[in-house]
């Protein structure tokens, strides 16, 4: 799906590090791991956090690919280390030091399935939890031990992916595109629904947006916000959890980034596989999304007005991309997050050695990280617009993409 701006992540939970490498960033961007910081720093915020946010206090590395403050056009190497690694050196070990896997299930089998405990860490971990990686990761990759699969299943992962979507933000910055985000429901309290008159309004977005990053769940009506803290107070004493949905947004985005040539390079596309690639994404919509198919046609197409030498649109009902293309309004994208699935008042599973029913495994969990989420959101939209931006305008460096640019607002300018 991304053709320009590509990039792989690497690392387990409680392994050393984090890393991601990202191909397509092109010379002569300022960065440095100071404004990517900022970002991490926005990912650890938010209200129904667990104890492992505590613990980690994210600061990106860079690596490689960026010299005396500017990128080289090369490969950009970020890597964020773990702070709790320190607490599972012996168990993450790449090393074999601690008892080997064949050896820990053997001794499980002899201890009557009694949880086995090492420094106080579960081994092997045998309960799949359910809504969870957990038992078909273990039945895919051949492990009886749990821990191989849930340590990179984890949404810590996202961490580095952040990092990436910092990278994209500074690029963006530079054509003066901007990536926002706000939380809009959290476990069925939600925010009065934002009309399409105000989702084409970028005052009202960063007005909006404003208020939610000064917010402990990021929802900018105090209301909801008290609402919504409640809640989570009254799911964390139950040992219960919640979801909710949040929108990012984009504005400056011009017209035309994305294609309708082929399926691969709908920008739609490109950011609901995105999306749906964020641990516990459930649901993406575009704009109106699914409320457009309950309505006439008529109440919902963005009308097309020229005044002042431009074309515009009154409403933005199809958050500002038609036909796969971005059509110059803000880009709406909005996503639903399942509750958490690891539940304090753990769920019914199976022991995968034993067979017998077992509580699901308990391992320090969030009781709601949708504010989180939607900062996740913000990062993997930048890097979506930025690798449909750099398919458009292409250039190896930031000064030529620049002047591809301005060419392009020229033509489309005096079209
Ligand atoms: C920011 C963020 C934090 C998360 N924190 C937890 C957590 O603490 N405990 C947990 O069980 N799941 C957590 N999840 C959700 C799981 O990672 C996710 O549900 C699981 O990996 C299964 O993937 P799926 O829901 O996409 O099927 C989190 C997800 C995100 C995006």
């Amino acid at each position: 799906m991304l053709e320009k701006f590509r990039y792989l992540t690497s690392g387990e939970s409680h392994g050393q590090a984090l890393t991601c490498i990202i191909d397509g960033v092109p010379a002569n961007l300022l960065l440095s791991a100071g404004y990517i910081d900022q970002d991490l720093v926005r990912r650890q915020k938010g209200f129904g956090r667990g104890g492992r946010m505590k613990i980690e206090s994210d600061r990106a590395k860079i690596l490689a690919g960026v010299r005396q403050g500017k990128t080289l056009g090369s490969p950009i190497t970020l890597l964020i280390e773990n702070k709790d690694w320190a607490n599972w050196q012996d168990v993450m070990s790449p090393d074999p030091g601690v008892k080997s896997q064949e050896s820990r299930v053997k001794m499980l089998r002899s201890k009557n399935f009694k949880l086995l405990t090492h420094n106080s860490k579960l081994y092997p971990v045998t309960h799949p939890r359910p809504g969870h990686a957990d038992l078909s990761g273990a039945l895919k990759y051949n492990t009886h031990d749990i821990r191989n699969i849930l340590e990179r299943s984890s949404a810590r992962e996202t961490a580095v992916r952040v990092a990436a979507g910092a990278v994209a933000k500074k690029f963006l910055a530079e054509f003066n595109v901007k990536v926002l985000s706000y939380v809009t429901a959290i476990g069925g309290i939600k925010v009065a629904s934002s009309r399409s008159q105000d989702q084409g309004s970028e005052k009202r977005i960063l007005e909006i947006f404003k208020k939610a990053e000064a917010s402990p769940v990021r929802c900018h009506d105090k209301e909801i916000e008290k609402k919504i803290v409640n809640k989570i107070n009254a799911a964390m004493k139950k040992g219960d959890t919640l979801g909710g949905v949040f929108e990012v947004v984009a504005l400056g985005v011009p017209a035309g980034l994305g294609s309708y040539t082929q399926w691969d390079r709908k920008l739609d596309a490109k950011l609901a596989f995105s999306f749906m690639s964020i641990q516990a994404i459930k649901g993406v919509e575009i704009g109106l999304g699914f409320e457009m198919a309950q309505r006439f046609g008529s109440e919902v197409m963005d009308e097309i007005f020229y005044q002042g030498a431009r074309f515009y649109r009154r409403t933005n009902n199809a958050g500002g991309i038609e036909g796969g293309m971005s059509n110059g309004m803000p880009l709406i994208v909005r996503a639903a997050m399942k509750p958490i699935p690891t539940l304090r008042r753990p769920l019914s599973s199976v022991d995968i050695i034993s067979k017998k029913p077992f509580k699901a495994a308990y391992e320090r969990s969030d009781v709601c990280a949708v504010p989180t989420a939607s900062v996740i959101g913000e990062a993997v939209m930048a890097v979506a617009i930025a690798d449909s931006f750099l398919s458009k305008f292409g250039g190896d460096s930031i000064e030529e993409i620049k002047r591809n640019y301005k060419g392009y607002l020229k033509q489309i300018n005096k079209f």
